[in-house]
């Protein structure tokens, strides 16, 4: 999966979670190879941080503060991609939160924040950005699940549930839209150094040894090469892969 210059010239890519960890990186990696990006993200000052580092670097990058819970910022964010640059080729669906905890003692909300953010808000963005992707021959969606939607996780119910549901979801558009030319796929990341693993805290009397099964070798996947997949995925390069939920777990998954 080697990056080629220029993979991405004359494309528009909308990257969600752009502001951090694997969505900062992915869009640094999309506008080196060519790409205008749209950087979005919650947090919207770091959206602009990483759209100006790009654009320090002489790519073509703009932010816009969205929170994909809501199904109105959602759309917002296209239509300001769509204001900026008239089209849309590549939707990077990054953004996403963890939470951990026993099961039993999971609240609604927590439940119900983790299911807005990661699964509803995967759905927003890409409702909302399908009918200008649809205008193009060849167009591409990414979803950043995670080897928590394929296996199950201990103390990670709504997070493993909800990346469950965008594996399920990448599938079903992935058939749906096949023949207008647009592809859907998700990478599903093990441990991944970001601020969101260095949040991860076990809950109170977790048994370690049910957590230690989480990889196979000490080292994590980085972001950047989860941003390589991502590319990848999104590039004609992969004009044959659709519906996939690539696992990047050192194996885990495959064990
Ligand atoms: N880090 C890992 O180990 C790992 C492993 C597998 C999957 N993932 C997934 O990768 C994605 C990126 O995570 P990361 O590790 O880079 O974490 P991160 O915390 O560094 O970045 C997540 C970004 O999403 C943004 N965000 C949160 N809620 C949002 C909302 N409602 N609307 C818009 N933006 C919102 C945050 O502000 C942040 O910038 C997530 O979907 C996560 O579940 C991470």
């Amino acid at each position: 999966m080697s990056a080629s210059q220029d993979r991405f010239d004359g494309r528009v890519v909308l990257v969600t979670g752009a502001g951090s960890g694997i969505g900062r990186v992915t869009a640094q990696r999309f506008a080196r190879d060519g790409a205008r990006v749209a950087c979005s993200d919650i947090a919207g000052e770091a959206a602009e941080a990483t759209a100006e580092s790009i654009r320090e670097s002489n790519g073509e990058a703009i932010s816009i503060r969205c929170d994909i819970s809501d199904p109105e910022s959602a759309k917002n964010a296209v239509e300001e991609t769509e204001r900026a640059w008239g089209e849309l080729h590549i939707l990077a669906n990054v953004a996403g939160i963890l939470h951990i905890e026993h099961t039993d003692r999971v609240t609604d909300e927590e439940w119900e924040r983790v299911l807005a953010v990661n699964l509803n808000g995967t759905f927003y963005a890409s409702r909302s950005a399908l009918p200008l992707l649809l205008k193009n021959p060849e167009s591409a969606i990414v979803n950043v699940a995670s080897l928590a939607g394929l296996i199950g996780q201990a103390y990670c119910a709504a997070y493993c549930a909800s990346k469950a549901a965008v594996v399920s979801l990448t599938r079903v558009m992935a058939v749906e839209y096949v023949k207008q030319g647009l592809r859907v796929n998700c990478v599903c990341p093990g441990g991944v150094p970001t601020p969101l693993i260095a949040d991860f805290t076990p809950p109170e009397q977790a048994d370690r040894d049910l957590m230690s099964r989480l990889s196979l070798v000490p080292e994590m996947t980085s972001a950047e090469e989860v941003a390589e997949a991502i590319a990848y995925l999104a590039s004609s390069a992969a004009r044959s892969i659709n519906g996939v939920a690539l696992p990047l777990d050192k194996g885990v998954h495959a064990a």
